[in-house]
């Protein structure tokens, strides 16, 4: 059977404030319209309709998804109004799913549930009650069996104590909701083409509504204004922390913990307070990430320890941290930094796209930009690759078991031999022999006679 989905997302978003559209600000790292476009994605069906109307060209610019077309809403006179708009975009006469663009926590198994409840002759409706069920429409009962919804600024005192609400989600056979959405008329408290109205025409129409409840609560909070969208994104945070501590992952307070995207983790994982994570991030057996970090698109191995305040951020090309590593407090792991095992990066220390062999060290005030290091290197404190000319990146080989002193400039391109050391302060522009020791800087003198000049008196 034809599965069509609609998507609502032409509203303005008037309570966030912002000059961008609504459906477009982000929770745990992706738009809320992304959210629901995930939620849909394992459904199979024909044709997702994304209904755009405030900012449509950033929302259409936003989004890709495989069967994905958008109508646009201009300009917006209501749910119903917006469904209007899909309707020549709907194929088959199978079902229609109907979803909101701001009610990002929805979940593919409830989807799934509503969209067979429909079985593509009943209205399948997604409801729950609230504690407080001020702002939302009303679910009207006779007996058991649900008569229509009550936008709240159009119920009576008794219908504002109904408690069960409409979440805003709902599977509906797509003839019959053509037929439905014909009718709707505009005269209500807000002037509007109410999609809610579809519920009473089913009931007259002899088509059976059901109720469908969600798993969580989560799933039927929409954003309306930034403090929304700050409680949806803790709630989500929280369910991200419970499954991964369920998986035996310890985290140190879930209230302080953030994933903007994914995480796997192997076992024995202990994960300090605030700690964001973004991209794809895996850590490996035992791994240790302190307090504060920042971490984006990594693999870290078993039984590394990340130090706080560190901050790694593979971007695209991702960063490699080998098993019994340390890095940080304070470290700076960019794209491309590639570490073997048992390497120590220490406080202020900057790698970009270098790889560092098993058991090198560079544990203080460094950085190593376009570098190729050895196994056991010692890479002094203060010292730099000199990895740019001005207009072009070179390389610096440095081989194993070479001593780099402190405060020295490797200027790029240039290697440095296996066994060698570098002097302390040296600025090295030609290659280092292997096993020798290379200084180049002034020779020091102690000038015999010297007296410190005296302050002239005037
Ligand atoms: C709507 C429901 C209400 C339900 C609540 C749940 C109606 C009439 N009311 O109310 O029963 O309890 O959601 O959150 O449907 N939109 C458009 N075009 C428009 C108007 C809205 O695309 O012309 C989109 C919005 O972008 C949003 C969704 O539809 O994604 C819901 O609109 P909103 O104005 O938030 O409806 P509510 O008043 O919350
Ligand atoms: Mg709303």
């Amino acid at each position: 059977m034809a599965l069509n989905i609609v998507i609502m997302a032409a509203g303005k978003g008037t309570r966030m404030k912002s000059a961008v559209p609504k459906v477009l600000h982000r929770l745990a790292g992706r738009s809320l319209l992304q959210h629901v476009l995930q939620a849909v994605s394992g459904l199979s069906a024909q044709r997702i309709v994304v209904v755009t109307g405030h900012g449509a060209e950033a929302v259409e610019a936003a989004v890709a998804a495989p069967n994905l077309a958008f109508v646009r809403q201009m300009p917006q006179l209501g749910t119903g109004h917006a469904v209007q708009q899909a309707v020549p975009a709907l194929e088959g006469d199978g079902i229609t799913l109907i979803l909101s663009g701001d009610v990002p926590l929805i979940e593919a198994a409830t989807l799934r549930t509503l969209v067979e409840r429909s079985g593509g002759d009943k209205f399948a409706l997604l409801t729950i009650e609230l504690p407080d069920a001020s702002g939302y429409g009303r679910i009207v009962r006779d007996g058991d069996a649900v008569r229509a919804i009550v936008e709240h600024k159009d119920a009576t005192d008794e219908q504002r104590r109904i408690r069960e609400i409409n979440v805003g989600v709902m599977a509906v056979p797509t003839a019959k909701l053509k037929q439905w959405l014909a009718q709707l008329g505009n005269d209500n408290a807000q002037g509007e083409y109410y999609l809610t109205d579809i519920v009473a025409l089913a009931v007259a129409d002899g088509v059976p509504v059901l109720a469908v409840h969600p798993r969580s609560v989560n799933e039927t909070l929409g954003v309306n204004s930034p403090l929304q969208l700050a409680d949806l994104e803790r709630r989500y945070q929280r369910a991200q922390a419970e499954a991964l501590m369920d998986a035996g992952v310890r985290l140190a307070d879930p209230a302080r913990f953030d994933l903007r995207g994914e995480l796997v983790c192997g076992s024995d994982v202990e994960i300090d307070v605030n700690n964001v994570f973004e991209g794809r991030v895996e850590l490996g057996d035992a791994a240790r990430i302190g307090a504060n970090c920042v971490i984006r698109n990594a693999v870290i191995g078993a039984r590394a320890l990340i130090l706080p305040f560190t901050h790694i951020d593979g971007e695209v090309l991702g960063v490699t941290i080998g098993a019994g590593s340390a890095v940080g407090p304070f470290a700076r792991l960019r794209p491309g930094a590639t570490l073997g095992e048992d390497v120590h990066i220490g406080n202020f220390v900057e790698v970009k796209n270098s790889t560092l062999a098993k058991g090198a060290k560079a544990n203080h005030l460094a950085y190593l930009g376009d570098a190729t290091v050895g196994e056991r290197v010692n890479y002094g404190a203060g010292s730099i690759t000199a990895n740019y000319d001005g207009a072009n990146k070179h390389r610096t080989v440095i081989g194993n078991d070479v001593h780099v002193g402190s405060n020295c400039v490797l200027v790029a391109p240039m290697s440095v031999g296996d066994g060698a050391t570098i002097g302390a302060g040296s600025t090295l522009g030609k290659n280092a022999p292997a096993g020798q020791l290379t200084v180049a800087r002034a020779r020091q003198v102690s000038l015999t006679g010297w007296t410190r000049p005296i302050k002239t008196k005037k």
